[in-house]
């Protein structure tokens, strides 16, 4: 059953109402991530929380779509304004997809994985996905703002995924739960989490967790480059987050996010 999601109780959840001020709450949105840079940069303060019920243009990394529908998921996105390089932007991603995995385990009982760089895998599906976006100040090189989007499959909709994801998407609830606030307790706290990481960023205390709950070191993979797939061994992720890899002529690679895609093989 689906929980109305509601700002009171979320914040009755919450260790820090401090730094979570702003707790937004909408029916339908296009994106939470387009809604509340829009409020970014009309001077929204860090800490700001918009969270819908569905999202009628929900977005994805590389240009995805992230399928949003009502009654099953939660899609949120926090607003920070960080003093950091937007290189380390990706570490807001991975300080993120930890919070997640460790929220929705605790709430479901199933072991999270983190695929890198910014899904959350239960029982090798997909359930979560994380788009941090953000706007770099010209004069310093660092973030004006940062936003963190995060979207969970809590259960899965009536009439299944669509067919493009159905090899992938999973929920975290197989069955159906009563709990009457079960999402707002999901929500409180993965801010929870996140908040706790965010306080002391530059120690990157949530990375060893990352590289723990990896989904892919040690699998056989798929590197997607320009369409072709190259078989591969994931081997580690380094210090900078690059997934490091063997392909099968022995040669060794540091991969970064952005330019690559992975599958499992
Ligand atoms: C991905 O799977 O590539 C990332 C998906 C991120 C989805 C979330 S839902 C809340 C926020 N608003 C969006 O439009 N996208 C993110």
């Amino acid at each position: 059953m689906y929980t109305t999601i509601n700002s009171q109780d979320i914040k009755n959840h919450l260790k820090n109402n401090d730094f979570y001020t702003n707790i937004i709450v909408e029916k339908s949105v296009t994106s939470t991530n387009t809604i509340l840079k829009e409020l970014a940069k009309d001077g929204a303060d860090e800490g700001t929380i918009l969270v819908a019920m569905s999202q009628t243009a929900g977005r994805g990394r590389l240009g995805r779509s992230f399928h949003s529908p009502s009654d099953t998921g939660i899609y949120f996105s926090i607003l920070l304004r960080p003093h950091m390089p937007a290189s380390d932007s990706l570490f807001l991603t991975t300080s993120a997809a930890v919070a997640v995995a460790k929220s929705i385990e605790k709430a479901s009982g199933h072991r999270a994985d983190i695929k890198w760089v910014n899904d959350v895998y239960i029982n090798d599906r997909k359930v979560c996905g994380i788009l941090t976006e953000g706007s770099i100040n010209p004069l310093t090189g660092n973030l004006d703002y940062a936003i963190v989007g995060i979207g969970i499959n809590v259960h899965t909709p009536k009439n299944g995924f669509p067919e493009s994801i159905q090899q992938i998407a999973g929920s975290v609830f197989s069955e159906s739960k009563n709990h009457s606030n079960t999402n707002n307790i999901i929500i409180a706290e993965i801010l929870n989490h996140f908040y706790e990481y965010y306080l002391n960023f530059s120690e990157k205390s949530f990375f060893e967790e990352y590289k723990k709950r990896s989904f892919l070191i040690g699998r056989k993979i798929y590197v997607i480059e320009n369409e072709t797939n190259i078989p591969a061994t994931a081997l580690d992720i380094d210090d900078d987050c690059h997934l490091i890899v063997k392909y099968e002529d022995g040669s060794i690679k540091k991969l970064s996010s952005g330019e690559v895609s992975i599958k499992i093989s």
